[in-house]
């Protein structure tokens, strides 16, 4: 039976979560070709799927109007407060399940009510200057956006004009690692590496996260006796009652958003264009980054699934009896590729449909998705402005995915390439990003990003081998 007549016919009543056997999200099969997974649930159960989730059952939303009326939350029946999670509040949730510290959090993405409106306010007022591309912060940011991404293509090509790289190591993750940096105004370039350390959750995290947290807590004294013009102060300016734990949530979850998501839609957009998305190529190729972002979000959405919604009474959620305090996790990734939403798009057109849900939607919609797509869209552009030829060094079907419930995101991105002319001119990063000549500040500005950008890609190519 093909999936889009399977997700019409009614799906046998399910109990409960505990009355159906769920099957193991993440195995092999799930790492290699998620999609070919949530076709074969979508298939078996339609657009609700139980699924283990290390060992505990969640239900797992696939239909694009089921995660879109989750999302949405209209009647308010769906939770992200730790509270509604039956399972959890009568201790069936082992201590050491791996993912539950993610959900401990305070910061926003796990309040409702209130406290989520007015944590959303202060986000919304301390990202407008450097969102808003009319606010001369806005622009200094671009400005040294495109001096990191010139400088680390310059690096790139330190040993000639043509040669392989990691596009992950030696230019998404470093460029923003640097906007982290930036926005948040630590002194040092220290923190950055322990920012990579916490996101890529590896052995010497437990030690990182806690020097980082102790770099936190002094930006954060800082900021209190001297505001600058970075996203802490913003915050502060507009919730001076914030206390000193609650602003660290809220800057611990810009570095996952810029230091891990926006990386990853960095190379899932390189990747798409790479490996022939017609639709990628074509609006790369018409001057249209953005919408190339935005096609790249809908096809290989970073955060492929959303963390937890918790029912706070008894529904019926796609053909599924989903109990009240029962987990739902809604799959963007599952959603985009719904026959029902799939049909309605056309593949080869330059221009893409903004009905993804790549940002979510709702009272949790992304509040970051203009900053997002305009950092990725410099990235990508500056890539491939300067490159005359670039090409994966690995058959499409290799790259190496990491293994994650939520992220559809590489750990490395190797290809081949070619420097164009353009780049060639202009080897020294010094001033390459600006048509004026540097000032003595701005070299001695642009000496130290380059010194700090080139240690961090050395470290970021060990850790990798
Ligand atoms: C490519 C990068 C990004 C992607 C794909 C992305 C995507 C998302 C998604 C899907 C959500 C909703 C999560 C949910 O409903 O469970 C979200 C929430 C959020 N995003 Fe983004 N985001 C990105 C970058 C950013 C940036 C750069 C910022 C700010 C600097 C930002 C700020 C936020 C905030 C504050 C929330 C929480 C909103 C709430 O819970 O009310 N995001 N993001």
């Amino acid at each position: 039976m093909d999936p889009q007549s399977r997700a019409t016919q009614p799906t046998p009543a399910l109990r409960s979560l505990k009355s159906v056997p769920a099957e193991p999200l993440l195995t092999r099969d799930f790492d290699a070709r998620p999609a070919a997974v949530y076709e074969r649930l979508r298939s078996k159960y339609g657009p609700v799927a139980p699924v283990d989730l290390l060992g505990v059952p969640v239900w797992l939303v696939l239909g694009y109007a089921e995660v879109l009326e989750v999302l949405r939350n209209d009647h308010g029946l769906w939770s992200k407060r730790l509270e509604d999670w039956r399972d959890h509040r009568e201790g069936r949730i082992p201590a050491d399940w791996p993912l539950l510290p993610s959900y401990q959090g305070t910061y926003i993405a796990f309040q409702e009510g209130k406290a989520h409106t007015e944590l959303r306010e202060m986000w919304s007022k301390a990202l407008r200057p450097f969102q808003d591309r009319t606010q001369p912060q806005a622009l200094r940011l671009e400005k040294d956006v495109r001096q990191y991404a010139d400088e680390l293509i310059s690096l790139m090509a330190e040993g000639g004009t043509s040669g392989w790289a990691d596009l992950s190591a030696q230019y998404a993750r470093p460029l923003m690692l640097m906007v982290c940096n930036r926005l948040i105004g630590f002194g040092t370039d220290e923190a950055l590496m322990d920012i990579w350390r916490v996101v890529d959750a590896g052995p010497d995290a437990p030690e990182a996260t806690l020097r980082l947290m102790a770099a936190l807590a002094e930006v954060v004294a800082l900021k209190r006796r001297r505001p600058g013009d970075d996203l802490p102060s913003h915050m502060l300016a507009a919730r001076p009652d914030l206390t000193d734990e609650q602003l660290i949530g809220e800057i611990g979850l810009l570095l996952g958003l810029v230091g891990d998501i926006a990386t990853s839609l960095i190379c899932n957009t390189v990747v798409e264009v790479l490996t022939g998305d017609p639709g990628a190529r074509a609006s790369l190729a018409a001057g249209l980054v953005r919408e190339t972002i935005n096609r790249a979000a809908m096809i290989a959405p970073p955060s492929a699934n959303l963390s937890f919604r918790f029912a706070t009474a008894d529904t019926v959620l796609g053909g599924a009896h989903i109990a009240a305090g029962d987990p739902v996790m809604p799959s963007v990734a599952a959603a985009h590729a719904d026959p029902r939403f799939a049909a309605a798009l056309d593949p080869s057109s330059v221009h893409s449909s903004r009905a993804h849900l790549a940002w979510g939607a709702g009272p949790h919609r992304c509040l970051g998705d203009e900053l997002a797509t305009t950092l990725v869209s410099i990235a990508v552009e500056r890539l491939f402005e300067q490159m005359a030829a670039l090409e994966l060094a690995l058959p499409a079907d290799q790259l190496p995915w990491r293994s994650s419930p939520t992220i559809r995101g590489l750990r490395a991105l190797p290809v081949r390439f070619r420097l164009g002319q353009a780049a060639e001119r202009a080897p020294a990063p010094a001033g390459a990003a600006s048509e004026e000549p540097a000032t003595s500040e701005e070299s001695t500005e642009q000496t130290a990003s380059r010194s700090a950008l080139s240690r961090l890609v050395r470290a970021l190519l060990r850790q990798r081998s």
